[in-house]
């Protein structure tokens, strides 16, 4: 991406307050996008006006599916620079997930050199306010024109930018969650441990009948047994029980969030007995009502650390912290945003600066 063609915008919009950024429903002035075709690889790297894209209907990505995305963070440090956040390991992470289903992968340095030069062009989208970010949503999708099912010929990859606040309503507060024992999310050797739409269409039915039942988001059980934990929601999930934190191994139907690692580190940096193992609901129900279970809480990019305060499986209830926002969660959070928004060194090497200018 050593050549990006770059057409700015006119009129640049208005940034919006942060008591108005809500979750990816605002975005920034402009875009990069690329091209794949078979004779020229990845090309035409170019950042231009955010807006509207023309699509035939007979594109295959509507169809069928072919198509990946990513999800990373940039913050406002308090000296006014902007900080990436595990940019690399997102973009392999997004390489990972395009192998899977057949798209050709990218050059994780160029699109790191590509993002930087968005993120500097669109530098006044990065909210500076405590609790606010400029999400980052790459995303990949197949242009072929055509009704058989085989993998596209050509491709289209887009970056965009939305600034954001809290995922969950809730804010940091902790969410009500409902196990989910009729739908599952994903199976072994299926899509589950790639970020790509058909995982997340497949979580729908199962969010909204647990909206509706009034919980803000479902526990999903793996798809053979149902029977152990696999994610929360659109996160990964870990259970404190007496003085460990469980969390259920990589298994191949689990995303292997990049937050989720970054808590990992942490704890182990803490000498916090941290294990990656199978944990079924029973063993987190009974550990709910012997009171060993001390804390559980969703690992991920969009809300970061989100404490769980109640789950309801079958008939039972069990309330976590009496409702309240668990002190490993707390910390976890702080040790995290901290780093994120430059309070504290980064002595894992997760962040990337972009200097102002
Ligand atoms: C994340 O938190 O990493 C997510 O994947 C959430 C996103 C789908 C909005």
């Amino acid at each position: 991406m050593a050549n990006i063609e770059i057409n700015l915008i006119e009129n640049r919009k208005p940034v919006p307050a942060t008591d108005e950024l809500g979750f990816g429903v605002h975005f920034s002035d402009h875009m990069l996008v690329m091209d794949y075709n078979l004779d020229q690889g990845w090309h035409g790297a170019r950042i231009e006006p955010y807006g509207p894209i023309q699509i035939d209907p007979s594109m295959m990505a509507l169809h069928y599916g072919q198509a990946i995305f990513e999800g990373m963070k940039a913050f406002r440090a308090s000296d006014g620079n902007i900080n990436l956040f595990r940019a690399r390991d997102h973009f392999n992470r997004f390489n990972n997930s395009a192998r899977r289903v057949c798209i050709p992968e990218l050059d994780v340095e160029e699109l790191l050199t590509g993002l930087k030069k968005l993120l500097e062009i669109d530098q006044q989208w990065v909210p500076s306010e405590h609790g606010t970010a400029l999400y980052i949503r790459p995303f990949i999708f197949a242009t072929d024109q055509f009704l058989g099912v085989r993998p596209s010929h050509t491709y289209k990859l887009m970056i965009i930018l939305s600034p954001v606040g809290a995922y969950y309503a809730e804010g940091f507060n902790p969410v009500k969650i409902m196990v989910e024992d009729e739908y599952v999310r994903a199976v072994r050797g299926g899509i589950g441990a790639i970020k790509t739409p058909g995982n997340y269409a497949a979580s729908l039915l199962a969010a909204v009948k647990a909206q509706k039942k009034g919980f803000t988001q479902v526990l999903w059980l793996d798809a053979l047994e149902l029977k152990w934990l696999e994610e929360v929601g659109t996160m990964n999930i870990m259970v404190k029980i007496g003085d460990e934190v469980i969390t259920p191994p990589l298994n191949g139907s689990i995303l292997p969030g990049i937050t989720r690692d970054s808590t990992i580190k942490i704890l182990q940096n803490w000498n916090i007995p941290l294990i990656e193992k199978q944990i079924s609901i029973n063993e987190v129900m009974q550990a709910g009502s012997d009171g060993t279970l001390k804390e559980m809480f969703g690992t991920g990019t969009a809300a970061i650390i989100s404490p769980v305060g109640s789950i309801h499986y079958k008939e039972d209830n069990v309330i976590i912290n009496s409702g309240n926002v668990g002190e490993l969660s707390q910390k976890l959070f702080e040790e995290i945003t901290a780093i994120q928004y430059g309070s504290k060194d980064d002595t894992y090497n997760w962040i990337d600066t972009i200097d102002v200018v």
